[in-house]
């Protein structure tokens, strides 16, 4: 690497002669371009990489205002909540809450997941209806119990007033217009860096047999085997995120709701993203997206990484602890006509719910703490 390092530092100096002489637009453009270079995602051997859209390249310049615009409070109607407020680094970047609060404390009806990992997943929220995260990043800026911004033209026209988001975009995207669709890109651009491997799991399975105890070693025999929970938590060498990215009822939803009245309701309704934050409707799930009756109820698979520090659990929080969650599979979660065919009761014994827990419990990644002070680090808000 040192000779071409060489290379660079001539060529500088060469570039440093040629800016005596009127510089335009277009190459004080590119000499920025250049400072932000590709962004290169480290992730393990075998891993696959994640399908990023063509028009929205990953770059160091863009990823840094990503991250500043995560952290920016200022995205929301009085200045209160960021993107982090709900995904927060310190909670596993989801909340700790049961269901999500925004601005003047008003309560979502479901539970915040973590923006870990979420480049990997074939769609984005509960229901699968964002399919990209550009195009989840738009939803909650707008919404009025999240950001609480009047439009996406109120927030564009507000951060426009603001030099640095002027500077940023500008540099970052080559144009003066700073646009939704470029903030959403850039939140997205930033939300693909937030990766985390090397669990105690992961050394286990890349072959240390002491990564992991006894216990948890047999936690992991039992979720391939008898808890079955390998049939939707899907996992393997090159997609190790523990789903299979699809839609299942286990009964989470099956509570006092009239599904019936609410569906035949939605069915006409386009505004899912409405339904989906409507109490009632929102429990229809999967349904709100397809209208298909096989899938009222049925919600995304959530990966398992890091899944100790996420509690509560559940589209809509109902689980507090690792040990309810495992109670309740052990259960055969809650019968209901439209119950997936994977869920059954699984007579498990005490020992056994113990050792399932223990292997959750491996699912933590040893980066996450130096991700999390380099956020600090960064001083962003
Ligand atoms: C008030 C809390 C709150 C705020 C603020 C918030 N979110 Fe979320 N986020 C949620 C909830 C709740 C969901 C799940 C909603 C659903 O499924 O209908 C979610 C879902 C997501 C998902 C999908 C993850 C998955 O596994 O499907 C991503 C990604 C995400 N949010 C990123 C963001 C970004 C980026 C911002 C800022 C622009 C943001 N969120 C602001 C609460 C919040
Ligand atoms: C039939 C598919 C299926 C099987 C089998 C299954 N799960 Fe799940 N799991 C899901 C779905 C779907 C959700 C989300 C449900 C909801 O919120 O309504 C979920 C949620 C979870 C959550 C909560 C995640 C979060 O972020 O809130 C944990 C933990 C979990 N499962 C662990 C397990 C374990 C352990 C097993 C085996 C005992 C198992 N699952 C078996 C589909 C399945």
């Amino acid at each position: 690497m040192r000779p071409s390092g060489l290379a660079v530092v001539t060529l500088s100096a060469v570039l440093i002669g040629v800016s005596l002489w009127p510089v335009n637009d277009v190459q004080v453009f590119s000499a920025q371009r250049q400072e932000s270079g590709p962004y290169t995602l480290a992730l393990p051997h075998g891993v696959l990489e994640p399908i990023i859209p063509e028009d929205n390249p990953l770059t160091e310049g863009k990823v840094a205002l990503g991250r500043t615009l995560y952290f920016d409070k200022r995205l929301s109607l009085d200045d209160t909540v960021s993107c982090a407020t709900c995904h927060n680094p310190k909670f596993g970047f989801a909340d700790g809450k049961k269901v999500a609060e925004g601005i003047q404390q008003k309560k979502g009806v479901r539970n915040s997941p973590t923006t870990l990992n979420t480049a990997f997943l074939d769609a984005q929220f509960w229901d699968g209806r964002a399919p990209t995260l550009e195009e989840q990043a738009k939803g909650p800026l707008v919404n009025p119990v999240e950001m609480g911004m009047p439009s996406h033209d109120a927030l564009v026209t507000k951060l426009r007033t603001i030099p640095t988001y002027r500077r940023g975009f500008q540099e970052v995207f080559g144009t003066a217009e700073l646009t939704i669709d470029q903030l959403a890109k850039a939140i997205a651009a930033f939300e693909r860096t937030l990766n985390t491997f090397n669990s105690p799991f992961d050394r286990f399975i890349a072959g240390d047999k002491t990564a992991l105890s006894p216990s948890a070693q047999r936690g992991w025999e039992l979720f391939q085997g008898k808890a079955r929970c390998i049939t939707c938590h899907e996992f393997n060498a090159s997609y190790p995120f523990f789903t299979d990215n699809k839609f299942h009822n286990i009964g989470v939803a099956m509570k006092d709701v009239n599904f019936e009245a609410l569906a035949r309701k939605a069915a006409i309704e386009t505004d899912v993203a409405g339904l989906a934050h409507e109490s009632g409707a929102a429990e229809l799930g999967r349904y709100l997206v397809t209208k298909q009756p096989r899938d009222i109820g049925a919600f995304k698979t959530p990966g398992l990484r890091n899944i100790a520090l996420t509690a509560p659990y559940m589209h809509d929080g109902s689980e507090a602890s690792l040990k309810s969650m495992i109670e309740f599979y052990d259960k055969g979660g809650v019968p209901n006509p439209n119950l997936d065919g994977g869920i059954r009761p699984l007579g498990l014994s005490e020992q056994e719910r113990e050792d399932l827990i223990e292997l959750l419990k491996a699912l933590t990644s040893d980066d996450l703490p130096s991700l999390v002070k380099e956020l600090e680090r960064r001083g962003d808000r």
